[in-house]
């Protein structure tokens, strides 16, 4: 057996062994289906975009028909998007009953498209528009089909606000109702798995340490180091699809030994 496959089985004796699985997912987990992470090397976003033109709020309000433009070309990308293997493994681990919830930073609804169950979207999600006036939400198309009308000022049916992505821009507080629910699967787990995160961002960044003082274990995935790994059980270094389904089919098996 060599080292990456002593990993892939220790991995999985520890979600065998845990009681409340939580996993954490960032933009790793979706660049499998074909969309850019924001920071790994020569592929991220970052490295094309400036964030502060593109993806805050106030260049939203200030330029709504240029950033309306960009966005339109990333988000058809993000609508075509499926599930990748990584994404089917975890509805599989979920069905196996070993999988309570998933909070991902991800806007992309590829977690929802997997059928998995009670996810949390900390930075919400580019399938709804929301009006930034009265809250109304909206499925997207109602925004981009005003859009592709040439009417780059897409507004609420109700009041008449300017509608935008129901997904948190930079310059916008997270929502307090999610912190919330996240906070608590948190401090529930016993096992957190971090997938395709850089850990960077807040509030993300902080939920491992959390989890560990609450008591749970810590195990990641993810291409590039993160600063958690000297404090996580388990690190492996490869894509998340190549090694999350392996090692969901060792804990399916041992759960059918076991049953
Ligand atoms: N898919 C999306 O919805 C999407 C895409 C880009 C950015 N974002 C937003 O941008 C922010 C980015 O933060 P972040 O920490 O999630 O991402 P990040 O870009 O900071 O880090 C992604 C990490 O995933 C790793 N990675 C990339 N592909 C991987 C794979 N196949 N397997 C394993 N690891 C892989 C990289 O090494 C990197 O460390 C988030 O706030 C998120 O809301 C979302
Ligand atoms: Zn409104």
């Amino acid at each position: 057996m060599n080292d990456l496959d002593e990993d892939i089985r220790k991995f999985a004796q520890l979600i065998i062994a845990a009681k409340n699985i939580v996993v954490l997912t960032g933009a790793g987990m979706s660049t499998e289906s074909g969309i850019a992470d924001f920071r790994s090397p020569g592929t991220g976003l970052w490295e094309k975009v400036d964030p502060n033109e593109f993806a805050s709020i106030h260049s939203y309000v200030s330029d709504t028909q240029k950033n309306l433009k960009f966005m339109l070309e990333m988000g058809m990308n993000i609508f075509r998007a499926k599930p990748n293997k990584g994404h089917r493994a975890l509805t599989k681990l979920q069905k196996l009953g070993k999988l309570e919830g998933i909070l991902t930073q991800n806007i992309d609804g590829l977690h929802h498209k997997a059928h998995t169950n009670n996810i949390v979207e900390l930075h919400g999600t580019v399938n709804e528009a929301i009006c930034m006036r009265c809250k109304e939400v909206y499925p997207i198309t109602t925004m981009i089909n005003q859009v592709l009308k040439g009417f780059y000022s897409p507004s609420c049916e109700v009041c008449g606000g300017l509608l935008k992505p129901n997904a948190i821009f930079f310059g916008e507080p997270l929502h307090s109702e999610t912190l919330m629910r996240a906070d608590e699967m948190i401090e529930a787990c016993d096992l957190l798995i971090v997938l395709g995160s850089s850990l960077l961002i807040y509030p993300v960044a902080f939920y491992p340490r959390k989890a560990l003082s609450a008591g749970a274990k810590l195990a990641i995935i993810n291409i590039q180091q993160t600063d958690m790994d000297d404090y996580a059980e388990i690190v492996i270094h490869e894509k998340i699809g190549d090694i999350l389904p392996r090692i969901i089919e060792i804990v399916e098996k041992n759960l059918k030994v076991s049953n």
